[in-house]
């Protein structure tokens, strides 16, 4: 038996959803780190990939000034720096220094890569949409990098369980949820 649902509800069902961090920053001062689970590949030629950021956020700002972010795909292993980068704001924090996820050199961006995660998506924004409270921000591929270990010849292996999707939960215990 179905029943009607407060329309709100609607990005609730449709999780749990890949859950990734990304970070931006302006040519001067620090950059930050925002988790999000609304992006979207949106083109193989050329490699397009949209993310759905939210007005009031500080990286809402950064991105739409900068032009350009990346997308980090963490694991497991950080999933509580996850939690952290998607409940405080770069507005008072420096991320990278609360959570302790390192800075690595970028190739074709500005905004900095993060070590610990295992794919790296450089982006250089090449449009906007205004949908709703968010906006979208559709991203040209313009580096990839991924760790050996987790794909054969670029198809990802199920890296044991390790990947985090958001299944919106209200605390950090509840909020992830992982497949094999
Ligand atoms: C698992 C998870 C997924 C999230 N997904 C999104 C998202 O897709 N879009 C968005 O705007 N905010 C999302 N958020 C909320 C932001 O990460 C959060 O508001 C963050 O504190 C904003 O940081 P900033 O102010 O430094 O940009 C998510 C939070 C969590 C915990």
């Amino acid at each position: 038996m179905k029943e009607d649902l407060d329309l709100g509800k609607m990005s609730r069902m449709l999780s749990p959803r890949l859950t990734v961090l990304v970070t931006c920053a302006r040519e001067e001062g620090r950059p930050n780190i925002i988790t999000l689970s609304w992006t979207m590949p949106t083109s193989i030629r050329p490699p397009m990939v949209a993310i759905s950021v939210g007005k009031r956020r500080y990286s809402h700002d950064v991105i739409k000034e900068s032009g350009e972010f990346v997308i980090n795909v963490p694991t497991k292993d950080i999933e509580s720096e996850v939690w952290i980068c998607g409940t405080t704001s770069g507005r008072k924090l420096d991320k990278f220094k609360e959570t302790n996820l390192t800075a690595e050199k970028p190739k074709k961006v500005n905004a900095p890569c993060i070590r610990e995660c295992p794919i790296n998506i450089e982006c250089k924004v090449t449009g906007s949409i205004e949908s709703g409270d968010h906006t979208i921000f559709i991203g040209k591929v313009v580096a990839l990098s991924a760790d050996s270990n987790i794909h054969t010849d670029g198809i990802p292996n199920p890296i044991n369980g390790k990947i985090l999707y958001w299944r919106n939960g209200t605390k950090e215990g509840d909020t992830f949820y992982f497949t094999k």
